[in-house]
């Protein structure tokens, strides 16, 4: 049977950090589905469709398109997963902060689905410090994010900013 993973997020934007992560994810499953949707506790700066168009060609420079699908997703993310008929949710972990709210994630979706392990890959050393909003405070203070993201998010900021 065909094991298909789900690595879930809001990607507001995607960070290098993010592409680690599905680089080494891709390697865990046949296939895996980067889900995008909405944290209620967030308020985001680009709009979804916009956070998909930036991961999708971001994933498509690492030439990973064929091994990713890229998919906007609301509701729980159990029942997506079960809809895709994914059987594991990846997530990252950079620092002992992030712990405890993505402990609590993973119980809460063991708890509403437990045929859905949820299993967490340790950000590389150089990626520690890399996270959405930083690069969204640098980037707004014309700081240099070109370490942190790709070329796609870079011109997705300029153009932010020439509106
Ligand atoms: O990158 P983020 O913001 O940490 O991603 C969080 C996300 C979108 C994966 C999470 O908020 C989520 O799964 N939202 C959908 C609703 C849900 O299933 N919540 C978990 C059970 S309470």
């Amino acid at each position: 049977m065909e094991k298909i993973a789900i690595y879930a997020g809001s990607f507001d934007p995607i960070t290098i950090g993010h592409l680690d992560i599905i680089q080494r994810g891709v390697k865990l499953a046949d296939s895996l589905i980067i889900a995008v949707g909405e944290n209620v506790r967030k308020k985001y700066l680009f709009p979804l469709e916009k956070r998909v168009e930036l991961i999708e060609k971001s994933v498509s420079e690492l030439g990973l398109s064929q091994f990713v699908k890229v998919k906007p997703f609301d509701g729980l993310l159990v029942d997506f997963a079960q809809k895709e008929s994914a059987t594991i949710l990846i997530r990252g972990l950079r620092a002992f902060t992030d712990f405890d709210y993505e402990y609590q994630l993973a119980l809460a979706n063991q708890d509403i689905c437990g045929r859905i392990e949820t299993i967490f890959l340790i950000a590389k050393k150089n990626n520690i410090a890399i996270n959405s909003s930083l690069v969204k405070e640098i980037a707004y203070f014309d700081g240099d994010i070109s370490k942190y993201v790709s070329k796609y998010v870079i011109d997705a900021f300029k153009e932010i900013k020439n509106r």
